[in-house]
């Protein structure tokens, strides 16, 4: 994920990017993915997307532990032609956009301490890889994501970030897809999380509503907590479909005179999967 102002450390080249140093991982950091991956893995079928699922094949390397970004490149290059290079934590905006447009995903190159297998507040190399990766995978995602990448480019120069960044928010991050079987999770944000992965699909407390862009666009999100509402697409090639084929100029310009919505409401003109309790959200309110 991309982030404003931040400057640039010592060592990193001008792209951001720094050796991943595999070897430099310590035998506790590499248990540590494994733990993490296992547990993921477990939790994951009949709750994700086929596509993710088929995905996570391209993260079984030959060694095992954190994955090496050079072996995992060979693999998705292969598949999609996306690279995985490795950037010390959060990037900025542009930074991110070239990356993206240039099917290059940027990973985080450390992992959490083993008390911090639940939560962290920066994304990790387990949450970069083990949620972004296996989607990248997948012909039509990976074109998806290129496309965001351009697209964001475009919304920087016009100084509207903050919209198009709801998109990936609530499909790339937090997104849900239906299927033959009901609702499946592939938002990197959810399938990387042990927590928020029953969540998403099983608590009643939060709102599952379909995805419409202008609608998504509009709509607040929060970064502190499970979410209160989540977005279902119809299939990938919906949302690729949606997104490439919508000139976002104008679209930027209408939602300009237009109000946000709050995380949890409803609308009359949504199309309504779960309609939640809010119950885990009212809970943690201050009385
Ligand atoms: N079509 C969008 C634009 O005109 C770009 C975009 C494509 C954004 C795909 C997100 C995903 O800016
Ligand atoms: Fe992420």
């Amino acid at each position: 994920m991309a982030h404003a102002e931040l400057t640039r450390p010592e060592g990193a080249a001008s792209d951001w990017t720094i050796p991943q140093r595999w070897d430099a991982y310590t035998p506790q950091e590499h248990a540590t993915w494994d733990a993490l991956f296992a547990r993921q893995a477990r939790m994951l079928p009949g709750r994700t997307a086929p596509e993710f699922l088929q995905g996570l094949d391209v993260l079984r390397l030959s060694k095992p532990g954190i994955p090496d970004f050079e072996e995992l490149s060979d693999r998705l290059m292969k598949a999609t032609g996306w690279q995985v290079v490795a950037v010390p934590g959060l990037v900025p905006d542009d930074v991110f956009f070239d990356h993206l447009a240039n099917r290059r995903f940027v990973a985080g190159n450390f992992i959490r301490r083993p008390d911090q297998l639940d939560y962290l507040q920066e994304p990790d190399v387990f949450h970069d890889v083990f949620g972004h990766v296996p989607l990248l995978a997948d012909p039509v995602f990976a074109d998806y994501m290129q496309a965001y990448g351009e697209g964001g480019r475009r919304a920087a120069a016009l100084g509207v970030i903050d919209r198009l960044a709801r998109l990936y928010w609530y499909t790339v991050e937090f997104g849900l897809v239906r299927s033959g079987e009901g609702l499946r999770l592939y938002g990197a944000g959810i399938v990387s999380s042990f927590t928020e992965s029953v969540f998403a699909l099983e608590d009643p407390s939060p709102n599952r509503i379909g995805f419409d862009l202008k609608r998504l666009m509009r709509t607040k999100y929060r970064i502190d907590d499970f979410q209160q509402n989540y977005f279902v697409i119809d299939s990938f090639e919906q949302l690729l479909d949606q997104t490439l084929n919508t000139d976002f100029g104008p679209l930027y310009t209408e939602l300009d005179g237009q109000s946000d919505i709050e995380i949890e409401a409803i609308l009359p003109t949504d199309r309504v999967f779960t309609y939640g309790t809010q119950a885990y959200a009212r809970a943690k309110m201050p009385a």
